[in-house]
């Protein structure tokens, strides 16, 4: 209120000051100045109109007493105009002869010798002033006199006076004019400002800030965001090192930084799949990486796990809402099964997500597939999970983790269903290259409907890169790296790296035996020697995985080392995956032929180089394996990840045991302790294999215990908090940015 004052009065102020020290003043000189002027040359006119007649009754022969009479006559005649105040004329010695009976006594006649002024004269004389002029009256070159013209100068001072009066007002009506609009402009600048400065301070670029007066900043902003982002980045990190990250730790982000608002998970795959099995319904793990990493986050945020319903006893257990809770042994979390016919499963799960997008986006030479019916289930199917999502929200705003591949078109859907919902997709896949990205039929379909995220994440900076690209190759859109941002429609989508990880430590390694047990037990349910050294290598039975290749490498090591031949056993879990698809079948197929092969060769009574098992295994078995062996082979040909070289560390709690990681895993920018190879180079790998099974214990400790430490302070709890950081953050903004539109946004219970 005072500043308001202030900015009112000020100006108004100034505005009294400047009338009444400089505008007054100067509109009395000025009406002077002008009128006196105007005098001159009214009184040059009076004394030309006077001229003849003057000369002539001047030279008349009459008596003085008579041309006295009759130049007083003629004198008072031209008295009849009102402005004339006086009339004289001096003769040629300078004495004044003839006057009108105004005609000032102070007024003597100028000297004679004197030249005639071009001017007038003010007089201030007592009753007002008078203007005179001295105007030279000739006959026939001679010098007659002078006639003295006076004009009653009064009305200056009345015309003066009128003028200031308007003036006045007129320049105090402007000022409080001047006052009123800056203390609107003020205001309104300052709200922009503040905006501007606000908005940079909270990250929000000036482009996005609701107050355009803040666009003002402009010049700064860059500066000044770079700087906020900075010092964010460097806080968060900050932050972010010294929490101690476990299920802990998430729950208080949930009650802290999104105040309990609710989360749902969307992902293709269930968490728990029910099985009938003679006539028993028992409970499996898929093998995935995405289940391995978002379970234990769901188990400690609780909310809802929104799935496709695969298993043949899932109906079996859902409630009437098709709803079951999860974990079966100890409930945490709440799953909502959909259910898919078989025309969709084939057109969307195998078809367009299987044949088309992951085959599109890694890159391992399968051709992609894309079928127009496929894409037509893919979309059905989208629209059927976006309204499970609506139908599953309680709230209007809740905070949606969209999972994968198999729901591209998922972010636009819910967008439009539920416009104040905070939705992070999270890509578990690389993200090729725009050309290779290119061919899929509906690019920009699927671009428009990621974009319908709030937040998008990949593994690696490299796929967000990527990801960048592509949108700028096909789609209108901003795209602007320096924020890590995208805007395409109304809301922008941050794009951000978050490398995925897993829990640690792993519930699993609780129930696992020591390692010398370990060893002992595989090895005799092997068949094996004691002594011979095993290899494990865990997949689905993809062909992204690089399993021939692995084997080509053991052939190879076994070829270049034979006295690894008998002594050496490189055990394959391979889990059953997409089995309806030709190219599986093949990879299948040549997969047990290859092992086959080698097995011929290089097989020894009680020692076959590979044993391959195309089974599902649950998490206890499959940690038992890595606990067990020499070595872990991951040799993906591409892979946005793959956590199987981070479970195979976490598992090794006795430092011991080599990773040879394919180069063309997210994880080996992180395990660069792992013994990197490319898995097309055959001679290499077997060279890492040879490398790892002689790689002295101290080594193995050396590098083991630093990869520990990574994937320990890099758990999937950090993953899944740093993102839902970002979506508080994100929330906030978006919070501030409707309370500063004046829309209030109306966040409420939708359903009971
Ligand atoms: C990859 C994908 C996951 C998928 C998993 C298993 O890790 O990123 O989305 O769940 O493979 O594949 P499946 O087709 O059996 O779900």
């Amino acid at each position: 209120m005072m500043r308001l004052s202030l900015r009112f009065v000020i100006p108004l102020a100034l505005t009294i000051g400047a009338i009444a020290y400089g505008v007054v003043p100067l509109v009395d000189k000025l009406t002077l100045a002008w009128s006196v002027r105007d005098l001159d040359m009214r009184s040059k006119l009076v004394a030309s109109a006077a001229q003849e007649p003057l000369v002539e009754l001047l030279t008349d022969k009459a008596r003085d007493r008579v041309r006295l009479q009759r130049v007083q006559a003629f004198f008072a005649r031209m008295l009849r105009d009102d402005r004339l105040f006086a009339l004289g004329f001096c003769d040629a010695t300078g004495t004044l002869v003839y006057k009108t009976h105004a005609f000032p006594a102070t007024v003597a006649c100028p000297k004679p010798d004197l030249p005639a002024a071009d001017a007038g004269t003010v007089l201030k004389l007592p009753g007002g002033p008078l203007h005179l002029v001295a105007s030279p009256i000739e006959a026939d070159g001679e010098r007659l006199g002078e006639m003295l013209i006076a004009h009653d100068m009064s009305y200056v001072e009345r015309r003066s006076a009128d003028t200031k009066k308007y003036i006045v007002w007129l320049f105090a009506a402007l000022g409080a004019v001047i006052a009123l609009i800056t203390v609107v402009i003020a205001e309104l600048s300052f709200r922009g400002w503040m905006a501007g400065i606000k908005a940079l301070i909270r990250g929000q670029s000036l482009a996005l800030s609701p107050q355009p007066q803040a666009r003002e900043l402009g010049p700064i902003a860059r500066d000044l965001e770079a700087l906020v982002k900075d010092l964010e980045t460097e806080r968060r990190m900050r932050d972010e090192a010294q929490v101690s990250w476990g299920p802990d730790a998430l729950r208080a982000i949930l009650r802290e930084d999104l105040k309990g608002d609710e989360v749902l998970i969307v992902s293709n795959r269930e968490p728990y799949v029910h099985v009938r099995r003679n006539d028993r319904v028992e409970v499996q793990r898929p093998a995935s990486g995405l289940v391995t990493a978002l379970e234990p986050v769901m188990r400690a945020c609780s909310g809802t796990w929104i799935a496709h319903g695969s298993g043949n006893a899932d109906r079996d257990v859902v409630d009437d809402h098709d709803h079951v809770m999860v974990p079966p042994e100890n409930p945490a979390y709440r799953m909502r099964r959909v259910w898919l016919t078989k025309e969709e499963e084939a057109g969307y799960y195998y078809g367009f997500s299987n044949e088309g997008l992951w085959p599109l986006c890694h890159i391992a030479h399968t051709r992609p597939i894309f079928r127009a019916p496929d894409w037509e289930q893919y979309r059905a199917v989208n629209r059927r999970f976006a309204q499970a999502v609506e139908r599953e929200a309680k709230t209007d705003n809740p905070v949606v983790l969209v999972q994968d591949y198999h729901f591209a078109l998922l972010p636009r859907m819910i967008r439009d269903r539920l416009p104040n919902a905070t939705i992070i997709t999270f890509w578990h896949i690389p993200w090729p290259n725009p050309e290779a990205f290119g061919v899929c039929p509906w690019r920009e379909q699927l671009l428009d409907g990621m974009l319908g995220s709030s937040i998008l994440g990949f593994h690696t900076q490299f796929h967000c890169n990527n990801f960048f690209d592509t949108v700028d190759r096909y789609l209108e859109a901003r795209v602007d790296r320096e924020t890590f941002t995208i805007s395409y429609g109304n809301d922008p989508t941050e794009v951000h790296r978050y490398p995925i990880s897993i829990e640690w430590p792993p519930v699993t390694l609780a129930n696992q035996k020591p390692v010398p047990e370990c060893r002992a037990d595989i090895r005799s349910a092997l068949g094996v020697a004691a002594d011979v050294r095993l290899g494990i290598g865990v997949d689905r039975l993809d062909y992204t995985k690089g399993i021939l290749e692995r084997f080509a490498a053991v052939e190879r090591l076994l070829e270049l080392q034979p006295e690894w031949i008998g002594r050496f056993c490189f055990v394959q879990i391979a889990a059953p995956s997409r089995s309806s698809i030709e190219e599986y079948q093949s990879l299948d197929a040549r997969v047990r032929s290859l092992a086959q092969r080698i097995n011929t060769r290089f097989g020894r009574p009680g020692c076959d180089p590979i044993v391959l098992k195309i089974e599902h295994h649950d998490a206890d078995q499959v940690y038992a394996y890595y606990r067990a062996a020499d070595l872990c082979c991951v040799s993906s040909l591409h892979d946005g990840m793959n956590l199987v070289a981070k479970e195979f560390v976490a598992a090794r709690d006795d430092e011991r045991g080599a990773l040879v990681l394919s180069q063309f895993t997210g994880a080996a920018r992180e395990l660069a302790e792992a013994l990197i190879v490319n898995p097309y180079d055959i001679e290499q790998c077997a060279a890492a294999l040879h490398v790892a099974l002689t790689m002295p214990p101290d080594e193995q400790r050396e590098r083991m215990r630093r990869m520990r430490g990574l994937v320990q302070e890099f758990n999937v709890y950090r993953w899944a908090g740093r993102m839902l950081l970002d979506a508080a953050r994100v929330r906030q903004r978006r919070r501030m940015y409707s309370a500063a539109r004046g829309t209030p946004k109306v966040v409420g219970l939708r359903r009971g």
